[in-house]
């Protein structure tokens, strides 16, 4: 798959975003090495710190579909944004976790640009390792 198609998988998950506090719904989309494609949206919490972002609902579920470290070849981020819309922190790390570093991360904006970023370069000197 492409990464406009995979974009545009990205864009249509907004409309089931649960953002009701921000009013910032976000989509993900997921392309594993089999071609399965796993959606995430930001599912957000009355508490504010329980809400869940797009990116990291896609790789939870991912996770939870039996998918392992490795199988991870690119991941696209739709937002309404006028700019890129980069993972934040959290989602790099959790990114991190699972995914290679030269793994892309597309961005997009409100133009339908598409921004093509390793997760090396979203997070550099990434912490993966206890044993250091
Ligand atoms: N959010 C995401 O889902 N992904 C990002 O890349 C940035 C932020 C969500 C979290 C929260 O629900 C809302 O956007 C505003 O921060």
């Amino acid at each position: 798959m492409n990464k406009e198609l995979l974009m545009e998988s990205a864009r249509k998950m907004k409309t089931t975003a649960y953002a009701p506090y921000s009013n910032f719904p976000v989509g993900a989309a997921l392309l594993l090495n089999d071609g399965t494609v796993i959606n995430g949206v930001n599912v957000e919490n009355v508490s504010l710190g329980a809400t869940n972002c797009a990116e990291r609902t896609a790789i939870f579920t991912a996770i939870a579909n039996g998918y392992k470290k490795g199988d991870f070849q690119a991941i696209a981020v739709a937002g309404n944004t006028v700019d890129f819309l980069p993972p934040c922190s959290l989602c790099r790390q959790v990114l991190a976790e699972f995914c290679l570093p030269e793994m892309p991360v597309y961005l997009t904006n409100e133009k339908k640009n598409i921004l093509e970023l390793t997760l090396k370069e979203l997070l550099p000197y990434a912490f993966t390792d206890l044993e250091m």
